[in-house]
């Protein structure tokens, strides 16, 4: 398969608008990226490996921790004043993405197709939103 052809299945287009000129975070936010693109190309698949969705999925869990645990000490740490907003969203997207892999691991369902959309949408309104307002912030206090 071409490198064209892979362009097109990506679910997760990464767009320069999502850098944030914070090399770190731009990093993660593309790592995060990756593993939905990884997820999407599987379920694409017609006999999908169900295990390594899992696996798949939930390495974005652990990357989403870490990198939100990073955006988190960075706004206590510069006193942001939108910190509690922002932490809850981390935090309601984290307790969706364990909900599922709870769910998987029951086997009480099957993976729904939608959740890389899901968390493409969420992702990119999530940066465009939140994590630029952050970064402006920081940026103003001279500290990116
Ligand atoms: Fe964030």
């Amino acid at each position: 398969m071409g490198l064209m052809e892979r362009e097109v299945m990506a679910i997760a287009q990464w767009r320069d608008e999502y850098c944030t000129g914070y090399e770190i975070i731009d990093i993660q936010h593309q790592t995060l990226f990756k593993i939905v693109n990884q997820i999407h190309a599987e379920i694409l698949k017609n006999s999908q490996n169900q295990a390594l969705i899992r696996t798949q999925l939930e390495a974005f869990h652990q990357q989403a921790i870490e990198h939100f645990d990073l955006e988190e000490s960075l706004m206590l740490e510069q006193d942001y004043f939108n910190y509690e907003i922002h932490r809850q969203i981390h935090k309601a997207l984290c307790a969706k993405v364990k909900s599922l892999l709870n769910k998987l691991d029951q086997g009480t369902e099957a993976f729904p197709h939608k959740v890389t959309s899901v968390l493409t949408d969420w992702m990119i309104h999530h940066i465009r939103g939140e994590d630029q307002q952050m970064i402006q912030f920081f940026r103003a206090k001279n500290i990116v």
